[in-house]
């Protein structure tokens, strides 16, 4: 059978051989606490390839100490990082796998000693940390950490990068109103909340010309908060700032019952691509072949991001295409095997 999910996705020079992306998961496995990389996170990445992944998205990587999650979070804020990057992608990249790094900070949610920063001085939930409100040098001095940790993953060597304004860290920090309490030109309206994260973008393009996707939480998931018809404007801003594709999660700026199920992001993705006309990635306990190509026939999204089900079976490719009754090649050395 001719399928969507195994056809490949080009786009400014890069061509992914297949729809799988294997989604950015934080392995908190910097063992050293400096955010460098272990064998632990070569043999976790290199067997994702061998297993067929069309591009694998490296887990957050902090763009400066204080904005990792925990003090083992990949980094990428020096240039000592760039080797250990660059020795993955060409590990990962012989077996026919695109790469893409996802470039983080933490903001409010980081767990580490010392300052923590966000928009505004209003911690997470009661058991966390009070942020500091980041004063306008604070703001500047992270935007070209996000643009000097896209000019460190281009000289490594990835294909793509990402940036993540997702799951109640920074940069979604500054785009709800719930966590961005500004009365600056970074907070109040819906274009000054955006104000961060445009200059993010724009401090990226000086430095990188391949695919740039960002992650957005769809939802807030609150009234007071921002739902996908709002997200739905900021992809058509990010589009107009020359992202090429919006990979579509939810949730987590505040503590929020969510309703999971089979698929539970999926129409979000589908909306935005619908509403901005933009290329989006579906995310979210999609754990089948039959369950992507639905996604992807029925137009609701261009790329799948399988983030647990890789997890569980590194050989999800394989495992998508014998269920979609097609075969794929694998590593040469599994020819007897596949
Ligand atoms: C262990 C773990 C770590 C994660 N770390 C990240 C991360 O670094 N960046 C991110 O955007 N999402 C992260 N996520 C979310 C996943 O990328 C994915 O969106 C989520 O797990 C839903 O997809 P799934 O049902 O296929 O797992 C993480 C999820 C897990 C389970």
């Amino acid at each position: 059978m001719s399928t969507k999910l195994f056809s490949p996705w080009s786009l400014k020079g890069v061509t992914l051989k297949n729809r799988i992306v294997m989604s950015p998961m934080c392995m908190y496995s910097s063992s050293d606490r400096d955010g460098t990389l272990k064998p632990f996170h070569f043999a976790h990445y290199v067997s994702r390839a061998q297993g067929q992944a069309g591009l694998i998205m490296v887990e957050a990587s902090a763009v400066s100490p204080e904005g990792r999650i925990s003090d083992q979070d990949l980094g990428i804020w020096s240039d000592e990082h760039i080797e250990g990057f660059a020795s993955l992608n060409e590990q990962i990249k012989a077996y026919g796998t695109k790469t893409a790094i996802q470039l983080a900070h933490a903001g409010r949610k980081a767990e580490l000693d010392g300052d923590i920063l966000a928009p505004s001085s209003i911690p997470f939930d009661e058991q966390s940390k009070t942020p500091v409100e980041m004063s306008l040098g604070q703001i500047k001095n992270t935007i070209q950490a996000f643009q000097d940790a896209a000019l460190r993953a281009k000289k490594a060597g990835f294909d793509i990068i990402e940036i993540h304004g997702a799951h109640g860290y920074l940069i979604n920090e500054f785009l709800s109103p719930l966590s961005n309490h500004r009365t600056d030109e970074y907070g109040g309206s819906p274009e000054n909340r955006y104000r961060f994260l445009k200059e993010v973008i724009d401090a990226v393009n000086e430095v990188w010309d391949g695919p740039l996707f960002v992650r957005v939480s769809a939802s807030d998931y609150t009234t007071k908060g921002l739902d996908i018809t709002d997200y739905i404007g900021i992809a058509t801003w990010l589009k107009e700032q020359g992202v090429d594709l919006i990979d579509v999660s939810s949730g987590a700026v505040v503590q929020a019952r969510i309703h999971t199920f089979p698929g539970y992001q999926v129409s979000f993705a589908e909306k935005i691509k619908e509403g901005a006309g933009i290329q989006t990635g579906a995310v979210g306990l999609i754990t089948s072949g039959i369950q992507a190509e639905e996604i992807l026939q029925n137009h609701r999204a261009d790329l799948i991001f399988i983030g647990r089900e890789f997890l569980r079976d590194p050989y999800f490719p394989k495992t998508a295409a014998k269920e979609l009754r097609t075969s794929i090649e694998g590593p040469r050395q599994y020819d007897r095997a596949w």
